[in-house]
């Protein structure tokens, strides 16, 4: 059966317009960041499936905030007791390829087009496993703690977010100049003109928080247990875990 997508609300703000820009007009340009796994997708993704593999015994509930187009997500939870899929996204063109790519999976699917943040905190429902990859950072750091500490109210058991990530010595113009230095030779297979999209959006839009803050944000937001997993091979992103 073909996957539906719904309406959150119509003509819901957005809270980070500028970071969106780049999803709705330049949606293939990430997709070959994808491809080529220059942001180590498909290491993060792996580490997601042993989890899901090892810890989920019992038909769980999967809530994957900012899906995108779901690059690697099927094949993240082929094999795993997944009941219930929902993704959310404002990008129309990622859920479009998302409810493709999901057409005829083994488990519940629930497309939800709208904002992540009015999305968490407008419902009630839990879910066991909670995953964000890649979209927190565009978020202010009060938004931030604030979406953490609202993920935590929707998690039963474990939150899982993917994110840029400063070392703890560095301030954001370090943490850009570093992207710059070690990126513009090690990602050589995007055209100038992507390389160029890519890093001015980094550049303007990203606010990855230091290591020690996304740790400290969500055991602010009532997470027992926060654990950074493993960081991306050019050391741009790092992966967390918070337990309840
Ligand atoms: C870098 S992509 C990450 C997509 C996917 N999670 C991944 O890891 O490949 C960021 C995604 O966040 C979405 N996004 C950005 N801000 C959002 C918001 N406030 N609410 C919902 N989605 C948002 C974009 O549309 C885009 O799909």
């Amino acid at each position: 059966m073909a996957v539906s997508i719904r309406e959150l609300r119509q003509g819901a703000p957005i809270l980070d317009e500028d970071a969106l820009l780049i999803f709705q007009k330049q949606w293939r340009t990430y997709q070959r960041l994808l491809d080529l796994d220059y942001l180590s997708h498909r290491d993060a993704l792996s580490r997601l499936h042993a989890i899901l593999i090892a810890e989920g015994a019992h038909p769980f509930s999967f809530l994957d905030l900012a899906c995108g187009d779901v690059f690697g997500m099927v094949e993240t939870l082929s094999d795993t007791h997944v009941a219930r899929y929902r993704g959310v996204d404002l990008s129309t063109p990622a859920l479009t390829l998302a409810a493709a790519r999901l057409e005829g999976a083994p488990f519940t699917v629930d497309l939800i087009h709208g904002d992540i943040v009015e999305a968490i905190e407008q419902s009630d429902e839990t879910f066991d496993i909670v995953w964000c990859g890649l979209c927190l950072h565009h978020l202010a750091s009060a938004d931030k703690r604030r979406m953490l500490a609202a993920i935590r109210r929707r998690t039963r058991k474990t939150c899982l977010i993917y994110e840029p990530a400063r070392h703890d010595d560095e301030d954001r113009p370090a943490f850009m100049a570093r992207f710059l230095r070690d990126h513009s030779a090690r990602w050589n297979g995007l055209t100038e003109s992507e390389w160029q999209d890519i890093s001015r959006h980094i550049i303007e839009c990203d606010f990855p928080e230091r290591d020690a803050d996304w740790r400290a944000m969500g055991i602010a937001g009532g997470f027992a247990g926060a654990e950074k997993l493993f960081t991306s091979a050019t050391d741009f992103a790092s992966l967390y875990r918070f337990d309840v």
